[in-house]
């Protein structure tokens, strides 16, 4: 049924409004500071001092940036005294103001995150993206915006890179240029430099708010109807095995946190993350983490492996954060046998499509298992598909909850229970007006409810007409 929506639930083609570049307001006074906007400013001199100096700067204390038997207080100071010999032997002629301004901005830049500063600050900004040091894009309210932030140059930008990932004890070099990384609040870092990065140093902050979505949020910003959102709820309290399939940052973690919050509290969680994002608000959870090689390429441990070491610790739910890999084989498994209940995400734009990337990624396990068997493997663990998708208005909607039948021959079937009305159109701003509706199916697992004291009151399952007829629908 799904397929016969039109084309809008392609997500990538996100309205992202680059050419609005309604830039930030609150970065008027960083930039005051920050420097050139015009390259020809009267500040120039000074802009290359201070670029001169912080390079020095770094020069010189960077070994003990991340010296942990240093406080940051007596670092600053130490970065103070250093910077005013530097300041001195550049024997330019400051005022005193001139000269403390310049210190505290060199310091800003050195020890803190320079012109991302104000950006990190703003909670309104939930991404960040600096394309390169004069580019950075951030995201409000599900849209971008070009910020009027900028770095002076690759040469700071690189700074606050290796400042950002060498504090979790990783490098960033020519020889290992990629980098995944975390701030001290939470917020992911993922950090590319050339020569992959060809037109120059590139980062992407995934902000963490320190107050997850709940349920409520997502109703509230009609990702979800009221109803969508009692189904899930019952349907995690009932342990069906739930996938939640979306592309890039769709809200697909988010989501996942908002039904993690649905499993009762006496039941025992193991988390499974390549960076830790989720915050449940349970007390019997125990976090886990995957790690990368090391620099000599050893110590790797993989949400496979954590997957397989979480069966022994005894779980009431095993909660993985995205799989994309060989433990979908595991997650399969584990979910046939007992260990139901359990929850993760999957990147795929359709529930047919993630049964497809499914498929794909149990093939990565290395098992030589016939397609026919993996079919069945995976109609019999999982229960519900949720599809989330963000759309060109730049919301992020449910656009399907899709029950996942059994197989018919060597299909699996899927049956929506709720299906985005794109029928609906958009308003004068571009906005879908539609929301997913009931297709009048209620599905078989809510047989199961019933005999668990869970109740869903029948009228969620009550067919929604939408507000036109699309052809070849039916309800
Ligand atoms: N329903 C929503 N409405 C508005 N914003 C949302 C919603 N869900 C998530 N967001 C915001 O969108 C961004 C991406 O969310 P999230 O990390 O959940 O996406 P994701 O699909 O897991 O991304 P990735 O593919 O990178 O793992 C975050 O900044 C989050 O705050
Ligand atoms: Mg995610």
């Amino acid at each position: 049924m799904t397929n016969a929506l039109p084309s809008e639930a392609a997500e990538d083609k996100a309205d992202v409004s680059l050419a609005d570049n309604r830039a930030d307001e609150h970065t008027s006074t960083w930039n005051a500071l920050a420097g050139p906007v015009e390259p020809d400013g009267p500040t120039d001199a000074l802009v290359e001092l201070k670029e001169r100096a912080a390079e020095e700067l770094f020069r010189r204390i960077g070994a003990r940036l991340n010296d942990p038997s240093l406080t940051e207080e007596r670092l600053h100071a130490l970065a103070r005294e250093e910077l005013g010999r530097i300041v001195e032997s550049e024997q330019v002629a400051l005022t005193s103001g001139e000269r403390n301004r310049l210190i505290t901005e060199i310091g800003a830049d050195v020890l803190g995150f320079g012109p991302l500063e104000p950006l990190l600050d703003d909670a309104a900004v939930t991404e960040i993206m600096v394309n390169r040091f004069n580019q950075i894009f951030v995201e409000r309210a599900g849209r971008l915006y070009e910020s009027r932030s900028r770095f002076t140059s690759e040469a700071q930008l690189r700074r606050v890179i290796e400042r950002i990932v060498s504090r979790v004890g990783r490098r960033i070099d020519e020889s290992s240029p990629l980098v995944d990384a975390r701030l001290a609040d939470g917020s992911r870092v993922n950090a590319i430099i050339p020569p992959l990065a060809v037109d120059g140093s590139s980062l992407t902050i995934r902000k963490f708010s320190r107050t997850p979505f709940g349920v409520d949020d997502l109703v509230g910003f009609d990702t979800l109807t009221r109803e969508m959102a009692t189904l899930l709820d019952a349907s995690v309290r009932a342990k069906l095995n739930i996938l939640v399939s979306g592309g890039t940052g769709t809200g697909k973690t988010t989501l996942l946190n908002v039904l993690s919050a649905f499993i009762p509290g006496d039941e025992r969680i193991i988390t499974i993350e390549d960076a830790v994002e989720l915050q449940l608000q349970q007390e019997h959870v125990v976090r886990l983490e995957s790690r990368p090689a090391n620099i000599e390429g050893r110590g790797e441990i993989t949400i496979r492996d954590l997957v397989r070491n979480s069966l022994r610790m005894r779980p009431d739910r095993i909660v993985i954060g995205e799989v994309r890999g060989g433990e979908s084989l595991d997650m399969l498994q584990a979910m046939n046998t007992g260990h139901e209940g359990s929850i993760s995400t999957i990147h795929a734009n359709s529930p047919r499509d993630a049964l497809a990337r499914l498929e794909t990624l149990v093939l990565m396990a290395g098992m030589d298992l016939p397609l026919r068997a993996i079919r069945e493997q995976i109609s019999s663990a999982i229960d519900i598909i949720v599809q989330i998708t963000r759309l060109r208005d730049g919301t992020r909607r449910v656009t399907s909850i899709t029950e996942v039948q059994g197989m018919e021959g060597d299909v699996i079937t899927l049956q929506d229970a709720f299906a985005f009305d794109y029928a609906a159109g958009v308003d004068e701003e571009g906005r879908f007006r539609g929301h997913a509706v009931s297709t009048g199916v209620r599905p078989r697992f809510v047989d199961h409810f019933n005999d668990l004291g869970i109740e869903v009151p029948a009228s969620i399952f009550r067919y929604q007409p939408r507000d036109r007829v699309v052809l070849g629908e039916v309800g």
